[in-house]
């Protein structure tokens, strides 16, 4: 590592191991005992699991990596044009930044140098990136921050973000990874966001837009099985960090695309009737054949939707970006009506 570029380079870690095993316990085994069962999707990012999704987004089914990276390659400059000046940019989700970087290098020709906050939950893949980052631009300063996103928020609120006098705030959340939350919870992280932000500060949020089924599916069943791979990793996990005993050949990856909620979804169908035992939980789950886990939901969304959902959480859309095709969309969205909303 090169010493100019440690000074301008920082990872504040908020995850504490124990605890994040206890958490990750309590919520396997309330998932499990659930009707119908279900696992959160950020538990898919341990470190093969975030690699796992590095290769997804290399994948011609997952037109979402491409689209987007389109969308900030070809327009960054005019999204950072729309953006509050001089800036600091916090990313939530951040995983390796590859297409931020178009972003970033078009705020660093507007405003010569910039500090990038990255937020993930998966600390290995955080600090590659935030070290790649320093070295490929010398007007950046990282100060990464490994934390999910609860504790994350809550440690912006109380330094501020960090930001200095003067500075505003562009809070980034690419790669529609706000697909995962269900309409309320989406709700909520974007009132918690709107709580930060001050008037001017603004947010950019990148959604997958709504299409034919034809292109979503494969998107999420790939003909490689790198997303089964991802999909079933989840079990993988439970077993080496919680004593399970899951069989991998007696699950399938199974993915539909349920058009009344517009949200594709991922799951784990047990192929037999089984009990699967969690040693360390001292708890045994009972799957009958054909049974599955919901792992993964990814919203859908069009553009009533983000303007219904920015309105309901304070702010107000302000500019949107598409790729060619309009698989995908980067919306900024500005603070409006109340100026603080309660965290
Ligand atoms: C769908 S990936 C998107 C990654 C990247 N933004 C992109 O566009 O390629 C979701 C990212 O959010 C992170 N993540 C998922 N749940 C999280 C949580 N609850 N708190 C913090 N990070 C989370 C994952 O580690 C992963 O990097």
């Amino acid at each position: 590592m090169h010493p100019a570029g440690d000074r301008r380079f920082s990872v504040r870690h908020l995850l504490d191991p124990p605890a994040l095993q206890g958490t990750f316990a309590e919520d396997v085994r309330r998932g499990l005992s659930a009707e119908p069962k279900f696992l959160q999707p950020k538990y898919f990012y341990d470190a093969l699991g975030s690699h796992l999704f590095e290769a997804i987004c290399e994948l011609p089914e997952y037109y979402l990596t491409g689209a987007e990276r389109q969308i900030l390659a070809t327009q960054g400059d005019a999204i950072a044009a729309a953006l509050p000046s001089p800036v600091r940019a916090v990313e939530l989700g951040s995983g390796s930044a590859v297409k931020t970087r178009h972003l970033l290098a078009a705020i660093l020709r507007r405003q010569g140098s910039l500090t990038f906050v990255p937020l993930d939950i998966s600390p290995g893949v955080l600090e590659r990136s935030a070290r790649e980052l320093v070295e490929a631009y010398p007007g950046l300063r990282v100060e990464a921050l490994a934390a999910d996103f609860d504790g994350g928020l809550r440690a912006l609120a109380e330094d501020g973000a960090g930001r200095r006098a003067g500075e505003h705030l562009a809070i980034l959340f690419l790669g529609s990874t706000i697909g995962n939350l269900d309409p309320p919870a989406a709700r909520r992280l974007l009132h918690r966001v709107r709580s930060l932000l001050d008037p001017g500060d603004v947010f950019l949020l990148g959604t997958d837009l709504k299409k034919d089924e034809r292109i979503l599916l494969p998107a999420y069943d790939d003909a490689l099985g790198v997303t089964a791979a991802f999909n079933k990793n989840l079990l993988l996990r439970i077993n080496r960090e919680l004593g399970g005993d899951f069989d991998l050949d007696r699950f399938a990856h199974r993915v539909r695309y349920d058009r009344r909620r517009g949200r594709i979804e991922m799951h784990l169908e047990s192929l037999v009737d089984q009990t699967v035992r969690l040693r360390q939980l001292d708890f045994s789950v009972r799957f009958a054949a054909g049974e599955t886990i919901h792992t993964e939901s990814s919203y859908k969304y069009d553009s009533e939707q983000i303007a219904d959902l920015a309105r309901r959480t304070g702010f107000r859309p302000a500019g949107a970006w598409y790729d060619r095709d309009r698989r995908f969309a980067v919306s900024l969205l500005e603070t409006a009506g109340v100026d603080k909303l309660p965290a």
